[in-house]
């Protein structure tokens, strides 16, 4: 199986067994649905969420057992060269997730709405989010905002399309909002409580928090019973999603506080692209062994 759309994603049965296996290290030989989601929140199992962009980097991942990848619009900033995730277009968004989709058997691939896909409406955001179930194959759509958002994650998942939602800080309002913790203060907290309450209301599967304290994102998932995934929202999370790049080294320069590096790929690509200019300004490469006669 290489391809689910969404609706197929979202109708698929869980056998017994399925029910019980665990979402990181309990392989199936099928795509993770948005009920495994759920009842892995049920059976209080945490799991991994990585971004990807690309067929190759997301094969890796759907190899390692990664259960959900994000097409995020952070490849805006990590794939793509713009400063923010502003920029990123419905088109970019398609080409990229529909590149994931083909390089994964088994990861449940969600695609993020981008900045002024969904905003307008209902009705946009169920024009935007088709084009990411039915042209790339996604099985679950992203979008920013709780309250605000409510109206447009109803009409999806009415429609069929498993929405994950996404507050805290929300990226595409960096203009209005900045890069800064959210939720601080009884007034802050309160409101963040609402908007979790309201994206599980109009029915989205899972909600990311970003940039939360920690002791707030674990009200918020004590109190919601779908899963919350968090980046930069301390331990208590269902779930823990970072950005590929910064989590394995390759995002030049620094990254946020709340990342891991878990590798130095800026290091090791570095190295290597070296190694192989010396090796052809010396005449080193290719040898007979990489010769063909
Ligand atoms: O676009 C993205 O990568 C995201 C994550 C930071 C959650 O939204």
């Amino acid at each position: 199986m290489t391809q689910l759309s969404a609706a197929q994603n979202a109708q698929s049965t869980t056998t017994a067994s399925d029910a019980n296996r665990a979402l990181y290290g309990g392989k199936t030989n099928r795509r993770v649905t948005v009920r495994d989601i759920g009842l892995a929140k049920e059976r209080g199992e945490k799991w991994p969420m990585l971004t990807a962009y690309d067929a190759m980097t997301a094969s890796v991942f759907d190899e390692a057992g990664i259960p959900v990848i994000l097409v995020g619009d952070s490849a805006g900033n990590c794939h793509l060269g713009y400063d923010t995730t502003v920029p990123v277009t419905l088109d970019e968004m398609t080409m990229l997730a529909s590149a994931v989709v083909r390089g994964t058997k088994r990861s449940l691939i969600v695609a993020d709405l981008p900045f002024g896909s969904y905003q307008e409406g209902p009705v946009q955001a169920l024009r935007s989010a088709t084009r990411l179930v039915k042209e790339a194959g996604a099985g679950a759509v992203k979008l920013e905002g709780g309250e605000r958002s409510h109206e447009q994650i109803r009409l999806l998942v009415e429609s069929g399309i498993p929405v994950m939602a996404h507050i805290g800080l929300t990226p595409q309002s960096v203009n209005a909002m900045g890069y800064r913790v959210q939720g601080r203060g009884e007034e802050a907290a309160q409101q963040m409580l609402r908007d979790a309450k309201a994206v599980q209301d109009a029915g989205a599967f899972a909600v990311v928090l970003e940039l939360v304290p920690a002791e707030l994102a674990a009200e918020v998932t004590r109190t919601l019973h779908i899963p919350t995934v968090g980046i930069g929202a301390g331990a208590e999370t269902d779930a823990q999603v970072l950005v590929w790049t910064d989590a394995l080294g390759l995002t030049p320069g620094r990254v946020p506080k709340f990342v891991k590096k878990y590798a130095d790929l800026r290091t090791v690509m570095t190295d290597a692209v070296r190694d192989f200019a010396q090796d052809v300004v010396g005449g080193t490469f290719p040898s007979e062994e990489h010769s063909v006669h």
